[in-house]
C-alpha cells in the first residue's frame, strides 16, 4: 500500500503583534491576569485590508512551494475556517481561483471551531486516490475581526493566522499512520456563537446589543473538556498506531492556553520537553493553530526526520482530532 501524508508544509502569520498591555486599552485587564491564566504574552492581528482568504493563500503557497507542487497540481482543496471570506459561497471557492488551481472540487469544513484543521486532514487522508492525488488542507481564523472587542472574556485569547498542508502518496510523504476523532453535540452550548444561523438571525436590534459577536464560552466547562478531550484521543490514535508514547518525538496540541496545555502533558505523562508550545506568541488561532506550531517545530529543528509526532486538538461542538504522523 501507498504511504499518505504530508507532501508539503506551509504557515503565514500577520506582521502586526499586539501585546498585552494593548489590550487594557480596550478591556479591563492586564499583562499579569492574561499571562497567569493564559501564558498568552502576544498575538498577530491581520491588517486592516487583509481578508480571510489573503491569509489562507499565503499559507497555502507556502505548503504548495514546500510540496514542489504548482496550484494546477491540486486536485481537491479543503478549507477549515469558523471566519469565512463571506457567509455564502465558502472560502475554498474563493481560494480555488485566487490560486489558479483548475476546476476541482473545493469546499469548507466550517463549524468544528479549533478542530478543524485534523479533521479537514482526516478528510483528506481518506480522500488521497490515484485520481486524486494531492489534496491541499488550509486551517485559517481571522478570529479578531469577528469577536466582541468589548468581552474581555474572550477577545485576548485569540490571534489570526493560516497554516497548510498538502496531503498526497508516495515514498516522499510524512506518513500519517492513525488518526482519531470524535464529536459530543450534547455540549454544544459551553462554545458557540448563535446569531447568524436561523435560530438567531441578524437583526438590526441584536446587532445594536453587540450579539453578533457574542461568542458563548463557559470557560472552566470548555477548559476541563479540552484537556479531556486531548489527552483521550491522543491515547486513542496511539493505541491505533500500536505505539508507546516513549515512541513519540513531539506533541503538538490545539494552543488554546498554557494550562491547558501543561494538563494534557500531564494526564499523558508526557516530558516537557515533548510538548510543543507557541501559544505565548501568537495566542489562540483556531484552525490556524496546530498547522502553524507544525511548521514552526520543524524550523526550529524539532522535528527530525523518522520521530512520531502526535498532533491533538479540540474544539467547538464539541470535536476532537489527533493524527500520528512519521516525519
Ligand atoms: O479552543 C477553545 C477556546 N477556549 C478556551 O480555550 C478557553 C478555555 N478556558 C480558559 O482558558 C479559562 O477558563 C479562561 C482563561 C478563559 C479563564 O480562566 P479561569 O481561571 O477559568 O478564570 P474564571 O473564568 O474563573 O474568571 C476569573 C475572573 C472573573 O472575575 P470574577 O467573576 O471572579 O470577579 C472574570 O470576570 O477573571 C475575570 N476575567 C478577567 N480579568 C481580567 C475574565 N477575563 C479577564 C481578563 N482580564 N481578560
Amino acid at each position: 500500500m501507498k504511504k499518505i501524508g504530508f507532501l508539503g508544509l506551509g504557515a503565514y502569520v500577520p506582521e502586526r503583534i499586539m501585546t498585552n498591555e494593548e489590550w487594557s486599552q480596550y478591556v479591563e485587564t492586564s499583562d499579569e491576569w492574561i499571562t497567569t491564566r493564559t501564558g498568552i504574552k502576544e498575538r498577530r492581528i491581520a491588517a486592516p485590508e487583509q481578508s480571510t482568504l489573503d491569509l489562507a493563500e499565503k499559507a497555502a503557497r507556502a505548503a504548495l512551494l514546500d510540496a514542489n507542487l504548482t496550484p494546477q497540481e491540486i486536485d481537491e482543496l479543503i478549507v477549515a475556517t469558523d471566519t469565512p471570506e463571506v457567509y455564502a459561497p465558502d472560502t475554498a471557492s474563493y481560494l480555488q481561483h485566487r490560486l489558479g488551481a483548475r476546476n476541482i472540487p473545493s469546499y469548507d469544513l466550517a463549524g468544528s471551531g479549533c478542530a478543524g484543521f485534523l479533521q479537514a486532514l482526516d478528510v483528506a487522508r481518506s480522500r488521497v486516490s490515484d485520481e486524486r492525488k494531492n489534496i491541499l488542507v488550509v486551517g485559517v481564523e481571522l478570529l479578531t475581526r469577528l469577536m466582541n472587542w468589548k468581552d474581555r472574556n474572550t477577545c485576548v485569547l485569540f490571534g489570526d493566522a493560516a497554516g497548510s498542508a498538502v496531503m498526497s502518496s508516495g515514498d516522499e510523504v510524512s506518513e500519517i499512520l492513525a488518526s482519531a476523532a470524535g464529536t459530543d453535540g450534547s455540549q454544544s452550548e459551553i462554545l458557540c456563537l448563535e446569531v447568524g444561523g436561523t435560530r438567531k438571525p441578524f437583526t438590526l436590534e441584536r446587532a445594536q446589543r453587540g450579539e453578533h459577536q457574542n461568542l458563548v464560552m463557559k470557560g472552566r466547562e470548555v477548559y476541563k473538556e479540552a484537556v479531556h478531550r486531548m489527552a483521550q484521543v491522543s491515547q486513542q490514535v496511539l493505541a491505533k498506531a500500536g505505539v508507546n508514547l516513549d515512541d513519540v518525538a513531539l506533541v503538538i496540541p490545539h494552543q488554546a492556553n498554557l494550562r491547558i496545555l501543561e494538563a494534557v502533558g500531564e494526564a499523558l505523562n508526557l516530558p516537557s520537553k515533548k510538548l510543543f508550545i507557541n501559544v505565548h506568541k501568537f495566542g489562540n488561532t483556531g484552525s490556524a493553530s496546530v498547522p502553524v506550531a507544525l511548521c514552526q517545530a520543524r524550523e526550529q529543528g524539532r522535528i527530525k526526520k523518522g520521530d512520531l509526532v502526535l498532533l491533538t486538538s479540540f474544539g467547538a461542538g464539541l470535536h476532537w482530532a489527533s493524527l500520528l504522523v512519521k516525519f
